[in-house]
């Protein structure tokens, strides 16, 4: 135990962590993405999958608390790692010469941190409430809690169209780095396979970030409406 716990304090243990609890979080963004989509089919088809996973509350607690759990040992560890790659570099580059790094490997720590605050706001206005408590409480036909109206309610404000749309692409950015980057640190690297490796993280951020831009776009042009 002390020495996996020793293992973790060294930098290769924290980057071996952050990379499998960001796969563990890309698994549920996936997820996610495929249960926003079912907005296009309607409302029962949204509210029953709601429904679906509210009707198993120790599954739903277990996998909540789960995704606190690698949410916050991603967060940790990753900003600790973030703190020591610049005590290792205290003078800044005098020139900097980016020849390799793409931008949105240089910014992870920053993408890091704005997509924090998006889940944050984001938790705070549709799964709480808080934020815009209308259409929180309300039921569907069948009894169930519609969160299709909700959603619907939501991208017709501009306001929550533009925070969503921003929180996307930083999303788009950090997941774009992140999920080539994991797979390299878990050792997946191949001379054969790196183009595709390094081709996965751009491809499935795409995958899920036009999912979820199209969920709103949808919404804020009347294409999906209540
Ligand atoms: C346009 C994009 C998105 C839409 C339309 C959306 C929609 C929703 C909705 C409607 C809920 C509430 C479900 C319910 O109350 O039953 C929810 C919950 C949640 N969303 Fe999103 N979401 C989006 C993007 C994201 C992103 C990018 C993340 C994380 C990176 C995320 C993480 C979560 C989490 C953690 C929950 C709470 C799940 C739970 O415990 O019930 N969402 N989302």
């Amino acid at each position: 135990m002390i020495r996996f716990f020793g293992y973790i304090l060294t930098s290769l243990g924290s980057k071996v962590l952050v990379a499998l609890s960001g796969l563990g979080l890309t698994a549920f963004v996936v997820f996610h993405t495929l249960g926003n989509l079912q907005v296009f089919q309607g409302p029962e088809a949204l509210n029953a999958y709601a429904a679906f996973l509210r009707e198993m509350p120790m599954a739903l607690w277990t996998a909540r608390l789960g995704l606190l759990g690698i949410v916050a040992v991603h967060v940790g560890l990753g900003y600790r790692l973030a703190v020591q790659n610049r005590r290792a570099r205290p003078v800044g580059y005098a020139v900097h010469e980016y020849r390799r790094a793409s931008w949105a490997s240089r910014t992870m720590a920053l993408t890091g941190s704005l997509l924090v605050l998006f889940i944050v706001f984001h938790l705070l206005h549709l799964t709480a409430g808080w934020v815009d408590p209308s259409f929180s409480d309300r039921l569907d036909p069948r009894g169930n809690r519609d969160v299709f109206a909700k959603v619907v309610h939501a991208f017709q404000n501009p306001l929550f169209v533009m925070i969503y749309l921003v929180g996307q692409v930083v999303l788009g950015l950090h997941l774009s780095h992140a999920l080539s980057s994991s797979l390299q640190t878990l050792g997946m690297e191949h001379p054969m396979l790196d183009r595709l490796f390094r081709g996965v993280g751009p491809l499935v951020a795409l995958l899920v970030v036009v999912g979820n831009v199209a969920v709103v776009l949808a919404v804020a042009f009347g294409v999906v409406h209540a």
